[in-house]
C-alpha cells in the first residue's frame, strides 16, 4: 500500500514537472515572438517617417545644408556626421522647430550665422528629423515621435 502511494507521487512529480516546463518553453517563446513583431513595425514606422523626411529635407533643408548633408565651410554647418546633431538631440529638434542663431560650434568648427524658422508642422519635423539622423552615415535608434516634437517648447 505504501509502496503504491510512493509510485504515484513520483509519476505526479515527473508529470508536474514536465508540465511546468512546457509551459515555461511556450511562456519564452511567445515573449520572443511579440517582441520581434513589435520591432519590426517599429522598424517599418521608422522607415515610412525617414521617406517623408527625405522629402522635406529637399524642399526646406537642402538648399543650406546641401544633398550629402555636408553644408559649407564656415557658413552652413554639416548634419553628415555632425556631433551637435548626435549630441544635442533636443536642441537639434528645438532648432528645426524654432531656428536658431548666433554662435555655435559643429566638429570643433565655429559658426555663427542663422537658419530661420522652417514653418513645418511638428509631424513633419520628426519625419525630416529621422531622415537627418539616418542618412550619410549617420545612425539613432531611438526614433523621434510626434509626441517628442510636441513636448520641445520655445
Ligand atoms: C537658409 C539656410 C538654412 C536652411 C534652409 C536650413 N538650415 Fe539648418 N542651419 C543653418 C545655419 C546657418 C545653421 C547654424 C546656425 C548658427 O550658426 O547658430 C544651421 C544649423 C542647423 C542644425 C544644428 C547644427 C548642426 O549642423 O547639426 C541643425 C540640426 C539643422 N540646421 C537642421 C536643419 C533642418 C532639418 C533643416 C530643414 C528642415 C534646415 N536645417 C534648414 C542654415 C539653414
Amino acid at each position: 500500500m505504501i509502496q503504491h502511494l510512493k509510485k504515484i507521487g513520483v509519476l505526479e512529480i515527473v508529470v508536474f514537472i514536465t508540465t511546468v516546463s512546457i509551459l515555461a518553453q511556450k511562456g519564452n517563446s511567445e515573449v520572443t515572438y511579440t517582441k520581434d513583431i513589435t520591432l519590426d513595425i517599429q522598424d517599418a514606422k521608422l522607415n515610412e517617417s525617414i521617406a517623408r523626411g527625405k522629402e522635406i529635407y529637399s524642399d526646406f533643408c537642402m538648399q543650406c545644408h546641401l544633398p550629402d548633408g555636408k553644408g559649407t565651410p564656415n557658413v552652413f554647418p554639416p548634419l553628415a556626421g555632425s556631433d551637435w546633431l548626435i549630441k544635442k538631440r533636443k536642441e537639434s529638434i528645438h532648432a528645426t522647430k524654432y531656428g536658431l542663431n548666433g554662435p555655435i560650434e559643429v566638429n570643433g568648427k565655429p559658426y555663427n550665422s542663422a537658419m530661420t524658422p522652417l514653418g513645418l508642422e511638428d509631424e513633419e519635423i520628426a519625419d525630416v528629423m529621422n531622415y537627418i539622423m539616418n542618412s550619410w552615415g549617420n545612425t539613432q535608434k531611438k526614433m523621434v515621435t510626434l509626441e517628442e516634437v510636441s513636448s520641445i517648447k520655445k
